[in-house]
């Protein structure tokens, strides 16, 4: 915590800064900290500063500095290290906080952010913090909703009929939260893929079958697949969730007895720029659906986190497709009108030697 009746003042700081205690660990970081490094403030409280600000100097040293001579230091153009995000030049400030010899004030002043950082890649940051907080939420509720519901159980058992009607509607409504909360968990918590070569075949029809079994049970499937289409690079249980989504979305789109086009093709021209060259991603991937389709409004955004047209929607489904695509190297195009959704997706094949399908 900031030292008492500073805490308006330290969250008001226009620069990221973070308050560290004796064992140079984290205790508190300002709210343009948290967008700058990407991270909730309480993922970092606690953890050693040096391993969230990774400088060209010695961060430590600079601090005992400081400590000893009680008087602030300023470095000019230190460069900073943001994971996967390039370096960045910056000037850093650490200065002695008056109510605690140990505690120090570490301040940066980001010199090319202005410039650097666009409108969407800030978005893109403010997002992602959303995002931690939000799944720092989720794991915080859970545990107390447990309760509620083993309660709800519990006084079920002496209850008459008509009441345990009530413990029923809390039961179901908990459970309807936990599947929310778990949207949410799932989507921070996403790990890199483990790329193994699969069939994609084996998936869609895993995907389509279990989907026909919850979500999609109202809606008749249709496929139209190229068997000779060759294996991609994935992972398994990663691309199954991918499909599963999909599903869902043209289930909720889709009326009674509503359509499900499944297709698989192979088209050799596409490819794929990003910063480590040109990639092929021939192998093509498209569910289609006859329902209503989305709106031209919507379309630019579906696929952006907590956006959602549906009462109960969490607005993740379509951001863990997207999120999940990128990491295989792949992309998602949609194409809608009424009548016709189409979500394509576009994937690298497997290398010659990549070894067996799993
Ligand atoms: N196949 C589809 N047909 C019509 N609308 C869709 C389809 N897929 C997605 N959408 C729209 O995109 C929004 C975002 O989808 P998604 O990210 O899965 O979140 P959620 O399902 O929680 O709303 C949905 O609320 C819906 O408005
Ligand atoms: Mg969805």
């Amino acid at each position: 915590m900031t030292p008492t009746g500073q805490d308006e003042i330290w969250s008001a700081l226009p620069m990221p800064g973070v308050l560290v205690d004796a064992a140079n660990c984290i205790t508190a970081v300002t709210p343009a900290g948290e967008v700058f490094l990407n991270v909730a403030s309480k993922a970092l409280e606690g953890r050693e500063l040096r391993s969230v600000l990774r400088l060209n100097v010695n961060l430590a040293d600079s601090i005992a500095r400081v400590r000893e001579g009680r008087s602030a230091l300023f470095h000019r153009d230190v460069q900073l290290d943001r994971d996967g995000q390039g370096i960045i030049l910056c000037d850093l400030q650490i200065a002695p906080v008056s109510v605690d010899p140990d505690v120090m004030m570490v301040l940066l002043h980001p010199r090319q952010i202005a410039g650097k950082l666009g409108r969407a890649e800030h978005l893109k940051s403010v997002t992602k913090t959303a995002i931690g907080l939000a799944d720092m939420l989720a794991h915080e509720i859970k545990n107390p909703l447990a309760g509620i519901a083993g309660a709800a159980q519990l006084l079920a058992m002496n209850l008459s009929a008509q009441d345990q009607e009530m413990t029923d509607l809390i039961l179901q409504e908990t459970r309807r939260i936990v599947a929310l909360l778990q949207q949410v968990e799932q989507f921070g918590d996403l790990r890199p893929p483990k790329l193994r070569p699969i069939n994609v075949h084996d998936l869609l029809e895993r995907a389509r079958k279990s989907a026909s079994l919850g979500a999609a049970a109202h809606m008749r499937f249709f496929d139209d697949y190229d068997p000779s289409l060759p294996n991609s690079m994935g992972d398994a249980d990663q691309l199954l969730q991918v499909f599963a989504n999909l599903f869902a979305n043209a289930a909720q789109a889709g009326g009674d007895g509503g359509r499900i086009t499944i297709r698989t093709y192979f088209e050799q021209g596409l490819r794929l720029s990003s910063g480590r060259g040109d990639l092929a991603v021939p192998l093509q991937i498209e569910v289609i659906d006859d329902g209503p389709g989305i709106p031209e409004a919507l379309a630019d955004s579906v696929f952006d986190p907590f956006v959602s047209t549906r009462e109960n929607g969490t607005g993740l489904g379509l951001a863990l497709v997207s999120k999940i695509i990128t990491e295989h190297n792949g992309t998602i195009v949609l194409t809608s009108k009424p009548g016709r959704t189409s979500f394509r997706i576009s994937l690298p094949i497997a290398p010659k030697n990549a070894g067996e399908t799993i």
